[in-house]
């Protein structure tokens, strides 16, 4: 069965139990800046298992199915393996407050057993936590469908959530014999019970809290080219059609991998760089020149620009790092990202001191980052309480005052003590009293709102995408601390450029009171504005 049999046949199996077929996402996420790139079918759908938004509304169904393509360098060292990618397909169906466990299994089952006529080795059931109880419920489906091999595990099955907080829960995952007679993780069912408010690696030490979700979501996710060996009797992802090259080495599988994964990047406008989504694509491409140029192969000529500009260094780097040069100083003057020159070192059986590189390179952002907020900080004489909270009025009045004059409103400075704030505008003229009225109102009512005052730190370009406010024609850093005031980016009622302190709930500001509005100069405004 070739590739694209696999996915119709998913696709098929799933419309004709009531599943919407909904397009794959980009690979960047459109509104979740907290991640880096799309790892999973569910992260587009994240929104309909809070209930935030509606699947019968928007699909017509409780129920979609997708293939999804996905990026995950958490295994990158792996890939040159017989099954790890960095580059994949993922089917999967969902069901949003649908179906339950027991359809969810049952689809599986018949699914691979019937439809693909491949046998179960075993599955995996949650064995539990102190919050979460054990999964009985999935062991006896799995039971009644006539699979012996239940097996109970901890955390590994327990899945999620993806980026800084989001739906997770107990998974059941399926294992098939592939051609080499092991064990494979093909399939896996989550079933999004809870929402947890931090990322997985606070919920696992501690800091994170679970709460239950409205419904049971369901969440599955097989790997298209893990299957594809499978059912073409192939030792590795690489032999199957998915691979059209064939490739067999470690080094021709991580050229085939990484510039399979780097053309999709590139496709959706990811440029390198040496921060983010950039930058996980410079390691891409740059891994596989140094792979390329040991089998003798050139790279696709889509990298020419990045290739050719660390092959200026590629030569004298090696040198370097042959004489034991600092990973800081090889990835600072030879442009070697850290997880290469770690790389190198593995392979002859040196370690790479990576605690020291991260230092270094903290410093180093850190430098660049105290310029951007000395430049940023808002127009702060002080510290004090006060003037903090007069910071975060400044941003609700900014935002209020382009919702009342319009988007010719621009920031041209401000000044705050503990007594006032202080805010000068572009705009041709006197404000009317109704118009002063109005902008009062808004503040007030978002500080009535209480909304909590977030940020995040972005790449310039990502940071410009998001529409938050900042000075047009300054020079910023290449990456930005964003401040924006509501509970996400995306529906956040202002969001700015911003490396000053705020307040972290706009509910304790008080009453918001324009004192005075004055001209300064032709086209540009000041207004003095107290909190009560
Ligand atoms: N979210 C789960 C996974 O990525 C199932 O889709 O494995």
């Amino acid at each position: 069965m070739t590739v694209n049999e696999v996915r119709q046949r998913f696709l098929k199996f799933f419309e004709a139990r009531g599943h919407t077929i909904v397009t794959s996402a980009p690979l960047v996420p459109e509104n979740d800046p907290s991640v880096l790139f799309t790892t999973a079918g569910m992260q587009q759908f994240k929104p309909y298992y809070t209930g935030e938004k509606d699947a019968l509304k928007d699909f017509g169904s409780k129920n979609a199915v997708s293939i999804q393509k996905c990026i995950r360098t958490s295994d990158i060292d792996e890939v040159g393996d017989a099954t790890h990618l960095t580059f994949f397909e993922m089917l999967g169906n969902f069901s949003f407050g649908g179906y339950v466990r027991k359809e969810a299994i049952a689809y599986a089952h018949e699914f691979i057993t019937k439809e693909l006529e491949l046998s179960i080795s075993y599955v995996t059931v949650y064995k539990g936590s102190e919050n979460v109880p054990r999964d009985e419920k999935s062991k006896e489906n799995w039971k009644s469908l006539g699979v012996v091999d239940v097996r109970e595990e901890g955390a590994d099955v327990f899945w999620g959530p993806t980026g800084n907080a989001g739906p997770c829960g107990p998974t059941t995952e399926i294992y098939c014999k592939d051609a080499n007679g092991k064990d494979v993780e093909i399939w896996n069912i989550v079933f999004n019970e809870y929402f947890c408010n931090g990322s997985r690696e606070q919920l696992d030490k501690g800091e994170a809290k679970l709460t239950k979700l409205p419904f049971l979501g369901i969440d599955t996710g097989m790997g298209l080219e893990r299957l594809a060996a499978i059912l073409q009797k192939k030792e590795s992802v690489y032999e199957t059609d998915a691979f059209p090259t064939h490739p067999v080495s470690r080094s021709e599988r991580i050229v085939a991998d990484h510039t399979r994964a780097a053309e999709a990047l590139i496709q959706e406008g990811v440029e390198p760089s040496n921060i983010g989504r950039g930058y996980v694509l410079r390691r891409l491409i740059r891994r596989a020149v140094l792979h390329a140029d040991r089998i003798g192969t050139k790279i696709s000529d889509r990298f020419k620009d990045e290739e050719t500009r660390f092959r200026k260094t590629l030569t004298a780097g090696l040198k370097e790092f042959e004489k034991g040069t600092d990973p800081f100083v090889l990835f600072t003057s030879y442009g070697f990202p850290l997880e290469l020159t770690r790389e190198l070192a593995k392979e002859k059986g040196v370690a790479v001191d990576t605690k020291e590189f991260e230092k270094a390179f903290e410093k180093h952002k850190e430098i660049s980052r105290a310029g951007a907020e000395k430049k940023f900080k808002g127009g702060l004489a002080d510290t004090s309480e006060m003037s903090v909270k007069y910071h975060t009025a400044t941003h609700l009045l900014h935002q209020a005052l382009r919702d009342v004059l319009g988007n010719e409103v621009q920031q041209k400075g401000s000044n705050i003590t503990p007594e006032r704030l202080r805010f000068d505008f572009a705009f041709p003229r006197k404000m009317t009293d109704e118009e002063k009225k109005r902008v009062e109102e808004i503040v007030n009512e978002k500080i009535k709102e209480g909304l909590p005052v977030q940020k995040v730190i972005l790449p310039l370009s990502e940071a410009k995408k998001t529409g938050a406010l900042h000075f047009f024609d300054e020079k910023y850093p290449d990456e930005v601390l964003v401040h924006y005031v509501g509970s996400s980016l995306d529906t956040a009622y202002s969001k700015e450029f911003c490396g000053g302190p705020h307040i972290a709930n706009t509910g304790v500001l008080g009453t918001f009171k324009i004192a005075k509005e004055e001209a300064v100069s032709a086209g540009v405004r000041r207004i003095k504005a107290t909190l009560e």
